[in-house]
């Protein structure tokens, strides 16, 4: 089984929180805490993997073996992990924990929020694919743990379990979508409808439905900040703030510690459609 540890990647940010390895080796070379630690950063990569809708088709045995092959970091938020026109060392990251914003600037240096991606989910894959530089700027949103598999990896993978390649083309397909929804909603919606097309983005990237006491909620968990969610509007943060009032007062939406709670799911799709 191919284990390693924290190699430095080129043109990536580093990591406030790598995971340490213990110096005290036994007479295979390995301490019984460094296999203890490699075990369980292949524990934690394997459940990613299994609860990610482009893994998730494969057998519980190809994912433990390609669990093996993945390097764990840690960043802290507002980390930028490369920036458009980079060229790219063409891994492929899996995120476990947190979420990143994917952004471009115009030449006027502003900056236009294209996506946020959360738990599950990967970026990096269009310079693999392509191997030209990146097509957008990485940045975590929150404290973000992601799971790396190296391009030669990452080839290996997707030879050997090619059933992935269709889900990797399902995936860029919904984010084709919603990159055609967003630039309708930008050019000719009024405000609230702006914010309830960057919002149901938000419910299709990350949202957890329930039934509760016969309605439906569904929880945007990690809520992105009003700025955030003005910056994929194509908006101002005042009218975001506006506009959540509103719905607030109408018993559309709530919020909830870091959550958005959505009451009105539907409506809130018929005003973005
Ligand atoms: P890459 O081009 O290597 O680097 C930037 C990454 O951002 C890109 O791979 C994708 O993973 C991601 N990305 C770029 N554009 C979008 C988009 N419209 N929606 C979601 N993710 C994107």
């Amino acid at each position: 089984m191919l284990h390693r540890i924290q190699p430095q990647m080129k043109n990536q940010a580093q990591p406030n929180n790598q995971t340490q390895v213990q110096v005290k080796a036994n007479p295979n070379g390995e301490s019984m805490n460094q296999l203890t630690q490699m075990s369980s950063c292949t524990e934690r990569a394997f459940t990613v993997l299994r609860n990610s809708d482009l893994f998730a088709a494969l057998p519980e045995l190809s994912l433990r073996k390609i669990a093996a092959m993945m390097i764990e970091k840690n960043y802290p938020a507002g980390t930028t992990l490369f920036r458009s026109g980079e060229n790219s060392t063409g891994n492929l990251s899996l995120i476990a924990e947190g979420a990143v914003s994917i952004s471009v600037e115009s030449h006027e240096q502003k900056e236009t929020v294209l996506a946020t991606l959360a738990k599950g989910e990967i970026f990096g894959e269009m310079s693999f694919l392509d191997e030209a530089p990146h097509s957008a700027t990485v940045k975590t949103v929150f404290a973000t743990r992601v799971f790396i598999l190296t391009k030669e990896d990452a080839r290996r993978v997707l030879k050997e379990f090619p059933v992935l390649l269709n889900s990797l083309l399902v995936e860029m397909v919904r984010r084709l979508r919603q990159c055609n929804r967003k630039v309708v909603g930008i050019s000719y919606r009024p405000m609230q409808e702006r914010v309830a097309s960057a919002m149901v983005g938000l419910v299709e990237d990350r949202g957890v439905r329930q039934r509760e006491g016969g309605s439906l909620r569904v929880y945007i968990r990690n809520r992105p900040t009003q700025q955030f969610l003005a910056e994929m509007a194509g908006t101002t943060r005042e009218s975001v703030s506006r506009t959540l009032a509103i719905w607030g007062r109408e018993g559309w939406l709530k919020t909830e510690g870091r959550n958005f709670v959505l009451f009105e799911e539907d409506r809130l799709r018929q005003m973005a459609a």
